[in-house]
């Protein structure tokens, strides 16, 4: 394993006074209304395929950065609330308006989904990047897209800006330290898009959005493994020493907590729900087992080559686990 010098710096200064926030000062795609488009319709799509009802009353999204635009498209697509949770206040009235009104745009015209020739990088991948006029029809779009309505969207996004930003129609939790910020099985769709490799206690995370979902709601969540330019190797993070781990990082609020793909599964099965889509993006391996670190010699032989993956999974019904549809995927290409 070859660990960067850059971050290495960086991950020291953020000790000197007053740097820490020289970093994760934006957070990547959500300033970008075609991105925010993109990414909640594959949201969607996919929830459709893996057998989730896709008619939402609440959606929650973890960690959606620079604006509030994946729920917003959300709300545009007939959810009749959004709740965003983040660590950090990125997303600010001006911002959110601007991206509200290119959405409206994109979702009046139908367009298609903004796809891998303008997104490589996004997940999940479609096999079709049509606009899905089977999920929205013209008659959900003429309610949801209600010149009142969108008023009443817009004046939302206005009183966001004070502290305790909370609405009927949004509300935007920041930061968020407490699972009790929403009530329990309020909650039917949680996603988020390249969040849970941050969150330092995954298991209490999960476990929050465990505790939030309505019996039979579901999580969907596009998550990345890679080392984020730690190391020369996409996997070398797993070879890291706590130490020298520790060092590289420093007091960085974007500090990955390095969970493979087994780990994210393993809880969500231990929290009795059920996975209904494991779309995996796998690269070949890049360190070798006698390299892995001490706690991370467990990793399986797949955690070793899948790189991201999109994972969607239903709470169950009853405490007992529902039968799904299924779309795991492996060996998709990057
Ligand atoms: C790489 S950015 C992704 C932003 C956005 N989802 C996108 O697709 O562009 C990661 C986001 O996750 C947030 N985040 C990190 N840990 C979090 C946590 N425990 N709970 C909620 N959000 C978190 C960060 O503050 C940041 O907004």
């Amino acid at each position: 394993m070859t660990v960067r010098m850059r971050p290495l710096l960086v991950g020291a200064a953020t000790y000197v006074p007053g740097l820490r926030n020289l970093t994760a000062r934006r957070t990547g795609g959500t300033a970008s209304a075609r991105y925010c488009y993109s990414v909640w319709m594959r949201h969607l799509v996919m929830a459709h395929t893996s057998g989730i009802a896709t008619r939402f009353g609440t959606v929650a999204e973890l960690g959606p950065g620079d604006s509030l635009g994946m729920g917003l498209a959300a709300l545009l697509s007939g959810a009749e609330r959004y709740y965003a949770l983040d660590i950090v206040r990125y997303a600010e009235s001006t911002r959110n308006i601007a991206i509200l009104d290119e959405l409206i745009a994109l979702f009046r015209s139908r367009a298609p989904i903004p796809g891998e020739d303008e997104f490589p990088l996004v997940t999940p991948l479609l096999p079709s990047y049509d606009f899905p006029h089977h999920l929205l029809t013209d008659e959900r779009l003429a309610t949801a897209l209600d010149p009142q309505r969108l008023a009443l969207i817009r004046d939302a996004l206005l009183e966001l800006d004070a502290p305790k930003a909370h609405t009927p129609l949004i509300a935007y939790f920041v930061p968020w330290d407490d699972a009790a910020v929403i009530e329990r099985e309020s909650v039917d769709f949680i996603f988020s898009q390249a969040v849970l490799q941050y969150p330092s206690d995954l298991e209490a995370t999960y476990r929050a959005m465990d505790r939030w979902l309505t019996p039979g709601g579901a999580l969907s969540h596009a998550i990345d493994f890679k080392c984020h330019g730690t190391t020369r190797e996409w996997s070398g993070h797993w070879s890291c020493s706590d130490p020298v781990w520790s060092l590289l990082n420093g007091r960085r609020r974007d500090a990955l907590n390095r969970a493979p793909h087994s780990a994210h599964i393993d809880v969500i099965e231990g929290l009795g729900c059920t996975i209904v889509c494991d779309q995996r993006a796998e690269l070949p391996p890049a360190i070798t087992r006698v390299q892995l670190a001490p706690r991370f010699r467990h990793l399986t032989d797949d955690d070793l080559t899948i790189s991201s993956a999109f994972i969607q999974a239903r709470k169950p019904i009853e405490p007992a686990s529902l039968p799904g549809a299924d779309c795991r995927t492996k060996g998709e290409a990057v």
